[in-house]
């Protein structure tokens, strides 16, 4: 029953992990006692980059700054649709300052960056579906910010209740595939949030806890290729049996601070 699927070629902001670390805990997966490898992180990043580019997609850089461990995930750092720049206002004072670097990268870039009067964090809980913006709430991003988000867009953003800490950002629980249909956790959301999700989306693929666990909901889908954690074996198959194809980037330094394919990725659209 597999179908053929698209690939629509993206533009991919980036920021290399030269200054990466977990140097202070603000999600369950951070602990600072923990060594960070930062070759293996360096070479894990470079692989991301390098399979993004093998499948056709165009990657933009930042500068890394020195004394901003968490910058690197770059999805944080604003919601782009359309080219309006919805930028960050983030929610650990440790981050805060990664908004300027990301506000001076769009302004050069030539693009106007909207400052939300609210905590949001950028990509991490305000998903595009093609249609409508998911935009989770609990732990981070407000729900005043999704208001803020919709009369900015003028695009219909749907807010959903994340309840696990583990999946304290949306993309850490739900990922886009194609224009049609998505991947999440149920557990991840309020039973209301659940129902919401499974009213729009009938056809969504469920994933498991060891899945999400294994950071396969924090995957990129180009509408073809998937990249994904090999180590949500159980998700890639599934996905597989569907007609995607299945990209492994292991990015297992990044988990170390609660971050994985996606929160690296900031799409430009
Ligand atoms: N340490 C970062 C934080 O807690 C990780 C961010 C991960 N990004 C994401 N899009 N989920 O903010």
């Amino acid at each position: 029953m597999s179908e053929n699927r698209v690939q629509r070629p993206r533009r991919f902001l980036v920021c290399e992990p030269r200054h990466f670390g977990v140097q202070y805990a603000i999600n369950p997966w951070m602990n600072p006692d923990t060594r960070v490898d930062v070759d293996l992180a360096q070479e894990q990043w470079t692989a991301l980059i390098s399979a993004y580019r093998s499948h056709g997609h165009s990657i933009d850089r930042l500068e890394p700054v020195p004394g901003l461990p968490d910058m690197v995930f770059a999805a944080n750092s604003a919601v782009v649709v359309g080219g309006r720049v919805f930028g960050s206002l983030f929610h650990a004072p440790e981050r805060r300052p990664e908004s300027t670097h990301y506000d001076l990268w769009f302004k050069t870039a030539g693009y106007e960056v909207h400052r939300p009067g609210s905590v949001v964090e950028g990509e991490g809980d305000l998903v595009w579906t093609g249609r409508y913006l998911l935009a989770g709430t609990g732990f981070r991003t407000s729900r005043e910010a999704h208001r803020e988000a919709q009369e900015f867009f003028g695009h219909p953003v749907i807010s959903l209740t994340l309840v696990d800490p583990y999946f304290y950002h949306l993309d850490t629980a739900l990922f886009v595939l194609d224009e049609e249909n998505i991947v999440y956790y149920p557990e991840a959301f309020s039973p209301g949030s659940r129902e919401v999700l499974r009213r729009l989306f009938p056809d969504a693929v469920l994933a498991t806890r060891d899945d999400a666990m294994a950071w396969g909901l924090n995957s990129v889908s180009d509408g073809r290729h998937v990249f994904i954690a090999p180590q949500a074996e159980t998700l890639a198959a599934r996905l597989a049996d569907q007609g995607y194809e299945p990209v492994p980037v292991d990015l297992s330094e990044f988990h170390k601070a609660g971050g994985g394919i996606k929160c690296c990725t900031q799409e430009i659209r």
